[in-house]
């Protein structure tokens, strides 16, 4: 049986960069359940935005897919034309929200005109094609109700810098649900916000995926935000999927170790009078991973095996698997 929407296999992305070529991503393979929403996580420069801009096909110049599927209701999105990737897919099958909403919302144009002129785009989609300028605006209205914008009406006519970045979201959420996609990926979609209106977008995020029935691939550095909207989570270490578990087994049993120092950095895992814990070290630039395991300059329990080989991902127990030396026979 296959339930899964979207599956990644194999995946490898590089960059060519002035320091020479490296891999954003490095064979990765995950799956997003029908239904479901998939927690990526890792910190900055593990190559998150870069899965998401490969799903989409939106890659930067100088990215490249150098090998693998995505496969997405069983169709190869790499094989697609240009063409129908911007008509079909884009924006109606798969969706996305990203960090920085200011860069997606022209500043020139009025929220009204942003919107109408999604709808007109997807018109053929929302069965709207006889619909005229009232019934658009009516439309447009009632998107801004359902994500809770308070007075759509009057606000209508604002542009972009009068909302707050929060409204900014809530807008970004009314038009990524507007055609109803299967796939919604939200890029950090609340990495910009305070922690109270933080809470307010997720949970909008949650009521409405629920309503719409969408898979999602939910993407943060944070952990404590992944915990709070995954069914479950693959765990990101510089291009490579470390740890890929159901959310409760992951929290509960974290068997990666920098899945662990990642849950030290929880608020709630704080010491009372100490300082949050942080990872010693960086993620390592794209041009210059280390040889075998990449966690091995910042890993407590780095043995001679991880200096020298890759560790592969193993099955742990029943929807937990890892990529780890501690847990392969390796004698
Ligand atoms: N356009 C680009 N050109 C060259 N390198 C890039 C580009 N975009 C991202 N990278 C590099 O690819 C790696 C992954 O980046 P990214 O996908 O943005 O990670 P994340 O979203 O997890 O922070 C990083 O080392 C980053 O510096
Ligand atoms: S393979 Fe080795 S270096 Fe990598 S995480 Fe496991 S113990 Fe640490
Ligand atoms: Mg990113």
């Amino acid at each position: 049986m296959n339930d899964s929407l979207l599956r990644v296999r194999d995946l490898t992305v590089e960059y060519s960069t002035h320091k020479g070529i490296g891999n954003a991503l490095d064979n990765i393979n995950l799956d997003v359940r029908e239904g479901q929403v998939l927690g990526l996580v890792g910190e900055s420069g593990c190559g998150k935005t870069t899965l998401g801009l490969s799903i989409m096909r939106l890659l930067p110049r100088f990215g490249r897919v150098a090998q693998g599927e995505i496969l997405f209701k069983e169709r190869n999105l790499l094989d697609l034309p240009e063409k129908i990737m911007n008509k079909k897919i884009r924006g109606r099958e798969i969706a996305m929200i990203i960090q920085d909403p200011l860069h997606a919302l022209n500043p020139v144009f009025t929220i009204q005109t942003q919107i109408i002129d999604i709808l007109r785009f997807h018109k053929d989609r929302l069965l709207t094609t006889q619909w005229k300028g009232k019934q658009l605006r009516n439309k447009a209205i009632n998107m801004l109700e359902e994500v809770g914008i308070a007075d759509p009406l009057e606000r209508l006519t604002d542009y972009p810098f009068q909302f707050s970045g929060g409204m900014i979201q809530r807008v970004m959420v009314a038009m990524a649900f507007n055609c109803n996609p299967s796939l919604l990926i939200a890029d950090e979609p609340t990495t910009a916000l305070d922690v109270t209106v933080e809470a307010q977008i997720l949970e909008l995020l949650k009521s409405l995926v629920k309503r719409y029935g969408a898979s999602v691939l939910y993407i943060s550095h944070d952990l404590g935000v992944i915990s709070e909207i995954s069914d479950r989570v693959a765990v990101m270490y510089a291009g490579n999927i470390v740890e890929y578990a159901d959310t409760k087994l992951l929290f509960e049993n974290p068997a990666h170790p920098y899945t662990e120092a990642l849950l030290r950095c929880l608020p709630g895992a704080e010491v009372r009078g100490k300082r949050l814990g942080t990872i010693p070290g960086r993620v390592p630039d794209l041009t210059e991973r280390p040889k075998g395991c990449k966690f091995n300059p910042r890993c407590p329990h780095v043995m001679e095996i991880c200096k020298e080989k890759a560790p592969t991902m193993l099955d742990i127990a029943s929807d937990h698997s890892v990529a780890c030396f501690r847990y392969e026979n390796h004698e």
